[in-house]
């Protein structure tokens, strides 16, 4: 659960600042993912400069090239940014010192194996002489055995990383085949040989002194993007891939780039590739080629792939007026549920191309299974009732991980549909092949195009909300509940008996924007409730039917970001236990907006009040006086909308009260403690 970002210039001078700006820009826009600490390989001639930078004769590096250097830094992004400088100063590196073309490799971390330290983080080296160097996101399932074979040949290990097997086996595999034969391996002959053996899920990029101004990048499992800078665009966008080679030097590419997730590429350029399973993809002389593993086949081959046309602005990355991008995506939910919606409500019904072929099958399956871990789970559970409803077919709920602790009977009469932002959350996908295995139809909802979820499932729909940022998923919440009901109601299509529900559910799906624009409002509202709640312990909130997701979520939120503990419950379960919670101390969220459960929760209310409980009541517009049960009761009135489209109204106040009270008590919005946002290992 890293960011591994690259940048090579070819064609196209390059000085070293601006090299190592490209890169530590590359990673900002992947620090999101991890931030335990970080770390760049950039070149340089040690011969030059003072200090640490000369080297004496008979210290040569044992190959002709500029020795790459490392440096890895504990923290942050920005700590790593003043270290380097303040190395490269003390290195007496020229800033200015032009290349004409240069390979830089980056990687921030979200620690797995080792504690957050320098010797762990990346990039993990071969030697010390950096002949081979490894940034990676993901997990090595067998480096305990590698590690043994590499310390049999002599190899000692600094880290107590997985990924350090891989340079090292690298180095190993490149020093046999000289031994061995007359000529070098080439890079991309080590590169697949070490890939042979790897097993887990990772996305790799390689640089190596042996192979200077190259790069190759290979994933497993793991999302990988490679982007291509000023191309001739009619020329080679959508050509054959591995005719960018038959090129002139003007037409071909003057940067390239690999990265973790398109969110550090769109300030670059629009032309990517998502890099498959098994796929080498190897970056020389300007050209780039493609290699895929069959593991049925000895030798890898070549294949042609064409390169698509990135659909996001370089705005959707950047925080514009706004002090923390978790703020950001909270009040763009207006515009990322229109995006969501684009193109898919016409003539009154729905239309998801994603999903087009597969309608029938889903209609005819005997179980649904939703699938998916903490807020994405979240958002399928607030989606069920609707799913239930309109399909007439048995909906079931699953956390990712413990399907796979159960094993849980899954059948090929089953739709499983993986519900994940990232679309990379390891215990997701791993729900996923075995799903697939069971021979269920696999949908994917994801934010992500190219992700590993969205390419290994079947068919399904993205979700559109944008590239979201902040740790914390809040807008992306909000499109997954919009896009499953636009799924359920595609499913449901065919029923003439709920035709009239349909089509008042569109109906309100067009105006739900217009109604997030008006929840916003209350921000200055749930910045005042912040404050009143800011030295509390706890925090409750209490929901049912669609609104039980909605308590789960709010209480989520709050929890990983304003770090303080609070738990969302089934109101229905309220007497079996926590009653013995209340006091008046104890601050009690109750969602009792207007649906088939509002008088329900009007005798939950009473039972609450008559224990002295803290209460604060979300109603529907207009309902103050029928919920409360005295006048000094805090109540947020919401914006009514259909009963099955309120939970995307009713988390807003909720999201808008954890950002403030995380800002209120001083703790970091867009990186939580601990916490990553894609989760890429188990
Ligand atoms: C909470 C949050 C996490 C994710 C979970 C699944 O705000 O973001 O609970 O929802 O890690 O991630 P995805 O949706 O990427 O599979």
């Amino acid at each position: 659960m890293c960011g591994i970002f690259a940048y090579l210039n070819y064609n196209v001078a390059r000085e070293r600042r601006y090299i190592m700006e490209v890169l530590f820009n590359g990673l900002r826009r992947l620090e999101y993912r991890g931030y335990d600490s970080a770390g760049i390989a950039i070149d340089a001639d040690l011969r030059q400069g003072a200090g640490y930078g000369r080297v004496e004769a008979e210290r040569m590096p044992p190959y002709d090239s500029l020795p790459p250097l490392v440096f890895r830094q504990e923290g942050k992004i920005e700590s790593l940014v003043r270290s380097v400088y303040s190395d490269v100063d003390a290195m007496d590196l020229n800033l200015e010192e032009s290349f004409p073309v240069h390979a830089g490799i980056a990687h921030t971390r979200w620690a797995t194996h080792g504690v957050p330290a320098p010797r762990n983080s990346h990039p993990q080296s071969s030697d010390a002489w950096n002949e081979f160097l490894v940034v990676h996101n993901g997990i090595i399932t067998n480096y305990e055995v590698l590690k043994e074979t590499l310390v049999r040949h002599g190899f000692t290990f600094e880290s107590e990383t997985d990924t350090e097997v891989i340079p090292k086996l690298a180095k190993f595999v490149f020093d046999k085949a000289r031994e061995e034969g007359e000529q070098t391996a080439t890079f991309s002959q080590v590169v697949t040989e070490v890939m042979r053996q790897l097993e887990g899920a990772f996305a790799l990029i390689f640089k190596s002194a042996h192979y200077p101004n190259e790069l190759i990048a290979c994933t497993r499992g793991s999302t990988l993007i490679l982007g291509v800078k000023e191309l001739t665009d009619d020329k080679v966008r959508g050509k054959l891939f591995h005719d960018v080679k038959d090129l002139t030097k003007d037409e071909k590419p003057k940067e390239l780039f690999f990265s973790s997730d398109l969110c550090a590429i769109v300030e670059h350029t629009k032309n990517y590739l998502a890099i498959e399973d098994n796929e080498v993809v190897h970056i020389k002389d300007g050209c780039v080629s493609i290699l895929k593993f069959d593991y049925g086949r000895e030798k890898p081959a070549s294949v042609q792939r064409a390169l698509s046309v990135l659909e996001m602005e370089v705005e959707q990355i950047k925080k514009g007026n706004y002090d923390h991008f978790m703020q950001k995506e909270i009040h763009e939910q207006p515009h990322s549920l229109t995006t969501t919606m684009r193109g898919r409500l016409k003539d009154n019904s729905v239309v998801l191309g994603g999903l087009k072929e597969h309608l029938k099958t889903i209609r005819h399956s005997r179980r649904i299974i939703f699938i998916g871990c903490g807020t994405s789970y979240n958002a399928a559970l607030a989606a069920r009732p609707l799913f239930e409803e309109l399909s007439g077919i048995p909906v079931t709920m699953e956390l990712a991980s413990d399907l796979q602790d159960r094993q849980g009977p899954i059948y090929r009469e089953d739709t499983a549909v993986f519900v994940s932002q990232s679309g990379e959350t390891a215990d997701t996908l791993l729900a996923l092949e075995y799903a697939f295995a069971n021979g269920a139809l696999c949908v994917g909802v994801t934010n992500t195009v190219g992700s590993t979820i969205a390419r290994k499932t079947h068919c399904g729909i993205h979700i559109n909300a944008g590239c979201e940022i902040g740790v914390a998923s809040t807008k992306a919440y909000t499109s997954q509940i919009v896009a499953m009901a636009m799924m359920a109601l595609a499913i449901g299509a065919d029923r003439i008996s709920t035709q009239a529900r349909r089509q008042s559910i569109v109906d309100d799906l067009s105006n739900l924007p217009n109604k997030v624009s008006e929840v916003l409002k209350l921000d200055g509202e749930m910045r005042d409730l912040a404050e009143s709640l800011i030295d509390t312990q706890s925090l409750l909130v209490f929901g049912r039917g669609y609104n039980y997701a909605t308590a789960l979520e709010g209480a989520l939120k709050v929890k990983e970001v304003a770090l303080m503990h609070s738990e969302g419950m089934l109101a229905g379960e309220m007497k079996h236990g926590p009653l013995a919670l209340v006091d008046e101390t104890l601050p009690i969220i109750v969602i009792a907006t207007r649906d088939a459960c509002f008088s329900k929760q009007q005798s939950v209310i009473q039972q609450l009040h008559a224990r002295k409980g803290r209460l604060i009541i979300m109603c529907s517009e207009g309902d103050a006086s029928s919920v409360r049960p005295v006048e000094s009761c805090k109540v947020i009135e919401v914006p009514r909308v259909a009963d099955c489209l309120q939970p995307v109204i009713n988390v807003i106040p909720l999201q808008l009260l954890a950002y403030h009270l995380t800002v209120l008590r001083g703790f970091d919005v867009d990186q939580p403690r601990n916490l990553a946002k894609s989760v890429t290992t188990q």
